[in-house]
């Protein structure tokens, strides 16, 4: 038997749309594997009732296959599904690391990249790496047609994960055909931005590179109580907010001082819209 952690990630950073991801000190899942003449799955943890055991439509099955790697794969789920941490990113990246020492495969971390993307893609529809590849490198990635790059980085963060849902399909949907000129340049300057505050550890500029007017506008109208959430963790000393992947999970940059009044102030306006939610006070790396 072994076990492998794999870290919940937090996709787009507002201005990296299927582009930027880091990995997050929690939550996270477990994923446990032994060798098997045939590949079976077992999920349990939350919201383990709404992720199908059957390995042709589960995210780990892929995987299992991509390697040639059969085995009884014991999933415990820390990552909420449907909540933009990068849920079934970390089962497949969890399970393509397991599975890869399981039989010697030999491959690299780099190497497991796109084949726990195609795992995803079962789930999805479509195989974006922007959340396995952080989850599998740690730190801040980069996923671009070059491939994908990483530096580590260690910036507190607030993952504020309200109990309701949105579907990626659903916030695929409201992703705009295109975009002005004047936007595209805004969001490649904060992206820029961004990238150079993940090279620094700083969260000033992590957080000043996380606007974005393109996507996240949109998408934010999917979460109940978004823009009083933000305004809400600025007021507390977040230098940026955004919504975390597709949703509905916020993801609030900071500096450590100001992390717990971050978190609590996120966790009060979304109660005031009538929404519960817990906060994860932790830090990429
Ligand atoms: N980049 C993807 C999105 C992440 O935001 O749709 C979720 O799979």
């Amino acid at each position: 038997m072994l076990t492998v952690r794999a870290p919940a990630t937090s996709a787009n950073l507002g201005s990296g749309f299927d582009v930027f991801g880091v990995a997050l000190g929690a939550p996270a899942d477990v994923v446990r594997v032994e060798r098997a003449p045939e590949t079976t799955i077992t999920v349990t943890g939350v919201g383990s009732q709404y992720i199908p055991e059957d390995p042709a439509k589960n995210t780990v099955g892929a995987v299992a296959e991509a390697l040639d790697a059969p085995a009884h794969i014991r999933i415990d789920k820390g990552v909420r599904p449907s909540s933009g941490l990068g849920s079934s990113a970390a089962s497949a990246a969890g399970a393509a690391l397991a599975l890869n020492e399981l039989y010697d495969r030999g491959l690299s971390r780099a190497d497991l990249v796109p084949i726990a993307a195609e795992g995803e893609a079962v789930v999805s529809g479509e195989a974006h790496a922007d959340n396995v590849a952080p989850s599998l490198l740690g730190g801040f990635t980069v996923v671009a047609d070059g491939g994908v790059t990483q530096v580590d980085a260690s910036i507190p963060v607030v993952a504020c994960l309200p109990e309701t849902t949105v579907s990626t399909r659903d916030a695929r949907g409201v992703v705009p055909d295109s975009a002005s000129l004047e936007s595209v340049v805004d969001t490649v300057g904060n992206a820029a931005t961004l990238t150079v505050g993940m090279t620094r550890n700083d969260p000033v500029l992590v957080g000043r590179g996380m606007d974005d007017e393109i996507v996240t506008p949109e998408r934010a109208k999917l979460i109940r109580g978004y823009e009083d959430v933000r305004e809400a963790a600025l007021e507390a000393g977040a230098t940026g907010v955004t919504v975390s992947g597709a949703g509905p999970g916020v993801l609030a940059v900071c500096r450590r001082a100001s992390q717990r009044a971050v978190a609590a102030a996120m966790i009060d306006a979304f109660d005031s819209a009538g929404v519960d939610s817990r906060a994860y006070q932790t830090t990429v790396g």
